[in-house]
């Protein structure tokens, strides 16, 4: 009894330095940095001028927003134990994953070594030194039988790659300064170097060449730059447990692309629907995973998430 209740005041105690700490100018490290979302919370932390940033990616080099990224690999656990004990960051914003559903589902030992044991060491690192760990999940860590998922609803992922995230979320929960933010599609202008489906899809459409999207699968998308800037918010919250990050709005591919291409001056005739029974999917894929984000609304009640058209009038013009 006195043990249980020692660990569980060791605990407060230990929130409330991260507490502290985190009022204070941090040291922030991003891991995922060279990825799609890892690039613009580089930019978007920079912009902010808070924090002396470390950037970290698997095996690209190179710099983001003037800031060089190193290579640090988290499948590799002496070399990663030593990167995090030379960076002493107090706050680990980790974005670095096997993010493409197709890669886990071909070479699933290395998702589950990225996605799960990579995010049990970051967690397990954060937990013994009292530091904060923001964790990226996925929305498709639901199974998608019904709409807008709430935090608290029970996971059932379809697809191996959410069957990975769904698996690394409780690692992060079990520590004190674990904050799991469950993100929803993401979408708007690469700033990774390399091009995301929305680049691509929208290279093919200004090309001429019609595009076809699922018009019978549902999320609630929101932009780089809005998830980026959320996520710095709630660093700055001293939220933890579990948040769900997503647009307002829930909407198929198809209107989403529509949309895009409207907004874009493209000619959307040439963004057509499908449906998943039409595509020959190697994995079932979860029909709606629409996100309830009351909570996150309740957390940062002034936080603008634009529209689909004012987000992407935003950010490329
Ligand atoms: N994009 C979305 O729509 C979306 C939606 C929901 C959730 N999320 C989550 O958000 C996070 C970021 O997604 P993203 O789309 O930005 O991913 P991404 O563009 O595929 O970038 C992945 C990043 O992870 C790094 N990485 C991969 N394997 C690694 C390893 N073994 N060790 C260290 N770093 C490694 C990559 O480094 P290299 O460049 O060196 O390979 C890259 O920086 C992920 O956790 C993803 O699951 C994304």
């Amino acid at each position: 009894m006195i043990g249980r209740v020692r660990v569980r005041l060791a605990r407060v105690f230990q929130g409330l330095a991260i507490a502290v700490r985190t009022l204070a100018i941090m040291r922030i490290l991003v891991t995922g940095a060279s990825g799609q979302l890892g690039s613009y919370l580089a930019h978007e932390l920079l912009r902010a001028g808070k924090s002396e940033l470390i950037l970290w990616s698997r095996g690209t080099t190179g710099s983001r927003s003037g800031l060089e990224i190193r290579a640090v690999d988290l499948t590799d656990g002496s070399a990663l134990t030593s990167a995090l004990e030379e960076a002493n960051p107090d706050l680990v914003i980790h974005a670095a994953a096997i993010s493409a559903a197709d890669q886990v589902r071909t070479a699933p030992e290395r998702g589950w070594a990225v996605n799960v044991e990579g995010t049990r060491r970051l967690a397990a690192w954060c937990g013994d030194r009292g530091r904060r760990l923001i964790f990226t999940s996925t929305d498709v860590v639901f199974d998608g039988a019904r709409s807008w998922y709430r935090e608290d609803d029970e996971t059932g992922p379809v697809l191996a790659y959410g069957r990975t995230k769904a698996a690394a979320e409780p690692l992060v929960l079990q520590i004190p300064g674990g904050l799991v933010a469950r993100i929803s599609l993401l979408y708007g202008p690469s700033r990774a170097g390399r091009a995301s489906f929305f680049d691509r899809a929208l290279a093919s459409l200004r090309a001429g060449e019609p595009q076809v999207f699922f018009e019978d699968e549902f999320r609630t998308p929101l932009d780089y730059a809005t998830a980026a800037r959320t996520l710095i918010r709630l660093a700055e919250n001293q939220a933890g447990g579990m948040v769900h990050v997503a647009g307002r709005e829930r909407v198929s591919r198809y209107e989403l692309m529509q949309r895009a291409a409207r907004v874009l001056e493209l000619d959307p005739d040439l963004v057509r629907a499908n449906r998943r029974q039409d595509a020959r999917l190697a994995e079932p894929r979860p029909a709606d995973v629409s996100l309830d984000t009351s909570r996150l609304a309740s957390l940062l009640p002034d936080l603008d998430r634009p529209s689909i058209e004012t987000a992407l009038w935003m950010l490329t013009t």
